[in-house]
């Protein structure tokens, strides 16, 4: 059943092109930055990684900007990141005051959405949506998204609903972005906003057609105990749709990195000196969880993955 939602995109030469030119800038970029010997516990771990960078050549960030104009939210946020990166892992910083100066969400949400590979996977993962409640039409469909953050994969997805028949739950770990996504959406009388942790979910929440999670399952201690919970809140016939970076990017780890969250994994299948799962880990582990069809779309660096609750055994 799920095929017929995953529809094939064209894959963009362009944008492949420009991430591999932002990867090259940030692996040249990262051999500036002075490890301090006082590295907070922390993050140790983005110390290890940050030395385990190669530069993997030269380009200016003049040359970057000329030839991918569209990078210029990412090397905004790196610029930030970097100019405070020595200071944040010793502590005299606050990562928040730099990832959101004065509380505003905009130099991260502009990563998110005006990034044409964000964009690219986000339209996606609406019309996958869209396609599952064509099928599904005239009953009502209830959508529950994990982490959604500065909403970029929401605003995505609302327009395609028939507002008559969905119930939509916009729900993250902060206050902050539950009150942000309030605030952007309140023309959609069908969407409820709560607080919820994937790692501790409310035990009465439940019967969904679909879970939404788009860079959000990594953040997890223990990702196999994460699918689990997210099983028990899907309907028999639920589907769970995982939007992942499946690579290791130079990029996340200098800017997104510097957040504790980043780092918080305790388990032993992720890539190394991240936080993220390759395509093949991910359904190794959603099998493993007792999921059932898996089909993905996207590429080696970054996929969206779908797949059926499947049956209990
Ligand atoms: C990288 S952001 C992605 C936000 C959004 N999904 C997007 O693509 O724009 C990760 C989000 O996951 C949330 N998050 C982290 N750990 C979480 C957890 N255990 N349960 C629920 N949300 C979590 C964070 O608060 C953050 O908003």
């Amino acid at each position: 059943m799920i095929e017929s939602i995953v529809q094939i995109y064209e894959e963009s030469t362009r944008r492949d092109r420009a991430n591999r030119a932002l990867e090259t800038y940030c692996s040249c970029s990262a051999q500036t930055i002075k490890i301090p010997r006082d590295v907070l516990p922390q993050y140790q771990k983005l110390a290890e990684a940050i030395r385990h960078i190669e530069s993997a050549g030269e380009v200016s960030r003049d040359r970057l900007l000329q030839e991918f104009p569209e990078l210029a939210p990412h090397v905004r946020l790196l610029d930030q990141c970097l100019a405070n990166c020595e200071d944040i892992m010793t502590g005299k910083k606050d990562h928040l005051s730099v990832l959101f100066p004065e509380g505003s969400l905009e130099l991260v949400a502009d990563i998110y959405q005006h990034d044409p590979a964000s964009d690219y996977f986000n339209g996606a993962v609406a019309k996958m949506i869209s396609n599952l409640q064509r099928e599904r039409q005239g009953q009502m469909f209830r959508i529950l998204e994990l982490g959604a953050g500065t909403g970029s994969t929401t605003k995505n997805v609302l327009p395609l609903l028939d507002p008559q028949n969905s119930r939509y739950t916009f729900t993250d770990l902060s206050l902050g972005f539950t009150n942000h996504g309030r605030r952007i959406f309140k023309q959609y009388p069908f969407v409820e906003f709560r607080i919820l942790n994937i790692e501790q979910p409310p035990p009465e929440l439940g019967g969904f057609d679909v879970v939404l999670a788009t860079n959000v399952l990594h953040a997890t201690h223990f990702i196999s105990t994460t699918l689990r919970n997210i099983r028990k809140l899907l309907a028999d016939d639920g589907v769970l749709i995982i939007s992942e970076v499946t690579k290791l990017q130079h990029f996340a780890t200098l800017t997104f990195g510097l957040t504790a969250g980043w780092w918080l994994h305790e388990d032993s299948c992720r890539i190394q000196y991240s936080p993220l799962l390759s395509g093949e880990t991910w359904k190794r582990l959603l099998k493993e969880s007792s999921y059932g069809t898996i089909v993905t779309h996207g590429t080696e660096r970054q996929q969206v993955i779908v797949c059926e609750r499947g049956r209990d055994t």
